[in-house]
């Protein structure tokens, strides 16, 4: 498994169903990441292209986006720990919320894969958030306790996990939260337990090149999970730059 603890923050680059071989290959041509730094970029491609994207590894490494908590049988259309970790894939996001709300996954699902991709070695990062409504009702808090406590499967730690905190309203919006309220959230998240306090945190939702820099540098943020703003390799290497 990677060495989370040896890197300083994170960037996640998430494709979501984006993408073609051609897009990749003008994608790595002009994506630049320096050499023997602190930052761990990940790019997470469709199932279908990670192990093309994986050929051309350098400097970054190659997430998916989604796993089955299954470890074979008969589940049609789903894919396994098994064949991401034959295909080298260091990291996995889970429980997205785009997977929470359109594909009605639910906490115990996220903590079961969460579970079953750390015993591949695959680093899970999961995904939790609140929807405007939540927020507007005061309800935040509470809506990231629950989903903390049971989507973050018990085998968890800060060396195999990492989490991200990624505001439903603010995915795809361009909307974000005050930098304060970013600091505020992770710093509850971390303190919610003590056993997320020295978790990696990182910040989704409409983060793109002018806002990645002050997001990231928050006191409690540590790295960011970018969807749009990942689409561009020259916006994908200010944001990682920065
Ligand atoms: P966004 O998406 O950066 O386009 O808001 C983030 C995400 O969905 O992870």
């Amino acid at each position: 498994m990677i060495e989370i603890k040896s890197f300083s923050s994170f960037f996640v680059a998430n494709w979501k169903l984006n993408g073609d071989f051609k897009f990749i290959d003008q994608f790595i041509e002009n994506l630049k990441v320096s050499n023997g730094n602190s930052k761990c970029v990940v790019i997470c491609p469709t199932s279908i292209h990670l192990d093309y994207l994986r050929q051309k590894k350098n400097n970054f490494y190659v997430g998916a986006q989604n796993v089955s908590e299954h470890q074979g049988g008969a589940f049609t259309g789903e894919i396994s720990c098994n064949a991401l970790s034959e295909l080298n894939i260091d990291f996995c996001i889970l429980g997205h919320s785009e997977r929470r709300h359109l594909f009605s996954e639910t906490n115990v699902e996220v903590s079961l894969k969460s579970s079953r991709v750390i015993e591949y070695n695959i680093v899970p990062i999961v995904c939790i958030g609140e929807t405007l409504e939540e927020k507007e009702k005061g309800k935040t808090n509470d809506v990231l306790s629950k989903q903390l406590d049971e989507s973050i499967p018990h085998s968890s730690n800060s060396d195999n996990t990492i989490i991200a905190y990624e505001p439903v309203w603010a995915i795809g919006t361009g909307l974000t939260p005050t930098l304060e309220e970013i600091n505020k959230t992770h710093k509850f998240i971390k303190n919610h337990n003590s056993k997320y306090a020295n978790y990696k945190i990182l910040y989704g939702g409409s983060v793109n090149a002018k806002n990645a820099k002050e997001i990231v540098s928050l006191s409690n943020v540590d790295g960011a999970l970018i969807g749009g703003a990942s689409l561009k390799s020259d916006v994908f290497t200010k944001i990682i730059a920065d």
